[in-house]
C-alpha cells in the first residue's frame, strides 16, 4: 500500500521531460499512477476552462465532463488553491460521484506561471486510502510535472 514516491516521480519524470505534448504526457502520468498504486479505480486530470473544469486524460470509467469551480472536491482544490484530503467522500459536502464505488479521493491543483490550471485527481474505493503521504507525494508529482509541461 505504501507508494514509492522517489521511484514514482524519477519514472513521471521519465516520462514527461523533454516531450512537448500536453496531453500526451498528461495521458502517460495517469496510466503510471494508476498501474502503479493499489486500490484506485480512478486517475487522470480535469483541465481549467474559465470557471469550469474539463475532463482531461485518465484511467478509469468515463467521468463527469464539466465540474464548475463552485462544486466537488476538485472545485475546492481550485477554489483553495490547495490539495483535498477525502477520507470520507460521503462526508463531503458536494462531492460528485463519477463512479458511485468512489469512497475515499485525493485532488491536486497543478499550476502554470503560478496559477491553477487543472488538477490531478486519485480515487478510491475504499475508506480513507490516502494518506498525507500520499498527499505530499502526489504534491511532489504535481510540482515535476508542471516544471517538464511549462518549461518554456
Ligand atoms: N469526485 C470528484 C469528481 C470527479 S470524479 O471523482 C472522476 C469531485 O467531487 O470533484
Amino acid at each position: 500500500m505504501n507508494t514509492d514516491y522517489e521511484d514514482l516521480i524519477a519514472q513521471a519524470d521519465a516520462l514527461t521531460c523533454g516531450v512537448p505534448h500536453l496531453v500526451a504526457n498528461l495521458a502517460n502520468v495517469s496510466a503510471l499512477i494508476f498501474d502503479t498504486l493499489d486500490d484506485l479505480n480512478w486517475a487522470g486530470f480535469y483541465l481549467l476552462e474559465g470557471e469550469t473544469l474539463v475532463l482531461g486524460p485518465f484511467q478509469g470509467k468515463p467521468a463527469c465532463i464539466e465540474i464548475p469551480v463552485s462544486r466537488g472536491v476538485c472545485g475546492a482544490a481550485v477554489r483553495e488553491n490547495r490539495s483535498q484530503l477525502v477520507k470520507d467522500v460521503h462526508a463531503f459536502a458536494g462531492h460528485i460521484a463519477c463512479d458511485c464505488a468512489s469512497r475515499s479521493e485525493l485532488v491536486v491543483p497543478l499550476h502554470r506561471h503560478g496559477a491553477v490550471f487543472g488538477v490531478l485527481d486519485l480515487d478510491s474505493p475504499s475508506l480513507a486510502r490516502f494518506t498525507e503521504a500520499d498527499r505530499a507525494g502526489m504534491e511532489r508529482l504535481a510540482a515535476a510535472l508542471e516544471r517538464n509541461l511549462f518549461s518554456e
